[in-house]
């Protein structure tokens, strides 16, 4: 097969207008954090048996089209001594990995950050073809200030983006471009949607300017919402001023948009979801999901490392996928949580 139909086909399995993205690919310190906050070991084999689980339960298919593991989980197996990679694409499930490095300041930019990784990628890559990963996912984080992101921020993350998604390209996979504007503030529902427009706008400058195919890439931002300190805002508000931000900047042959929940609880990120859906007009990408956190929290609440709570947490994990597949159709009420 061809680079450009492997890439073809890939995007093809992962989109579609119902299902959306599990990112299940929180680095080792990162789901540590979230294990001890409801009171979980985090342990290697703690982690197995999370991510299986999570992947396990019939019907995962139906609402979620792909996964996002942390490399750790690639090499691991199932109960059944499955690689992790091989049960997800049993669900119809395709299997992906978060490639970058993490992320540290950005020198000459004070308060900006910069991700690392790109040294090695392509071999890397090659190495998590063999174990069955399709698609990528690459993380650059943008903190809203006064003063930031500043002008060197922005064209800095936009070129590490755009270096990343063609490597992946070049070697047949699908690249995850995730610019997380973070939530974390107290500026308003304006700012964040001229931090985020600014971002976006470098980002597919960038993308042009490296040849990305544009056809083969999947956009996962942030919601366009007032930082943290304040209030979440009205799903018709947040629908409204993200498609706006996005129209102006996304070029239509991106295939999918599918949005971080970036710190908005379960239901926040659902609703703002089936929001931006009810709008159907002069959106010519798919506008999906590909939550970590409004995905994961009730699952890891219901589970709680004991293997008695297993089906209970698939259950509370299946409600998440479902509600969220029912936000991609615009079709979700607030009801339907306690229904
Ligand atoms: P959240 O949905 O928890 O923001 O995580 C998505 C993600 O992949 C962050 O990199």
């Amino acid at each position: 097969m061809s680079v450009q139909a492997e890439l073809q086909k890939t995007i093809e399995d992962m989109v579609d207008d119902r299902r959306g993205l599990l990112a299940a690919d929180e680095s080792t310190p990162t789901i540590t954090k979230r294990f001890d906050a409801v009171g979980i070991e985090s342990t290697a084999e703690t982690r197995r048996q999370y991510r299986s689980l999570l992947l396990s339960g019939e019907g995962v298919g139906d609402y979620i089209s792909g996964v996002i593991l942390y490399e750790e989980t690639l090499d691991q197996k199932d109960d059944q001594g499955r690689s992790i990679p091989e049960l997800a694409a049993s669900q119809g499930v395709v299997p992906g990995i978060k490639v970058d490095k993490g992320k540290g300041p950005l020198p000459g930019a004070p308060g900006d950050e910069i991700t690392y990784g790109l040294d090695g990628l392509a071999e890397r890559l090659r190495n998590y073809k063999e174990k069955g990963a399709r698609f990528t996912k690459w993380r650059e984080v943008y903190p809203i200030t006064d003063r930031n992101p500043t002008a060197l921020g922005l064209r800095a993350n936009a070129e590490m983006l755009a270096r990343y998604a063609m490597v992946c390209q070049q070697e047949g996979f699908v690249p995850i471009v995730e610019p997380e504007v973070l939530i974390d503030g107290d500026h308003s529902m304006e700012r964040s949607a001229e931090v985020n427009e600014q971002v976006w706008h470098s980002v597919f400058h960038a993308l042009h300017e490296h040849g990305a195919s544009l056809e083969h890439l999947i956009l996962k931002p942030s919601m366009v919402t007032p930082g943290k300190a304040h209030p979440m805002a009205a799903p018709e508000q947040v629908a409204e001023q993200t498609l706006r931000t996005l129209r102006r900047t996304v070029p239509a042959a991106v295939p999918a948009i599918m949005f971080l929940s970036g710190g908005q609880t379960p239901e926040q990120a659902t609703a703002n979801l089936d929001a931006m859906n009810r709008i159907r007009e002069r959106t010519p990408w798919h506008i999906g999901f590909s939550y970590a956190r409004a995905l994961q929290q009730p699952v890891m609440e219901a589970w709680k490392g004991n293997p008695d709570n297993v089906n209970p947490a698939q259950e509370a994990f299946l409600k998440r996928a479902r509600l969220n597949a029912t936000a991609r159709q615009g079709e979700y009420e607030a009801g339907m949580e306690t229904a």
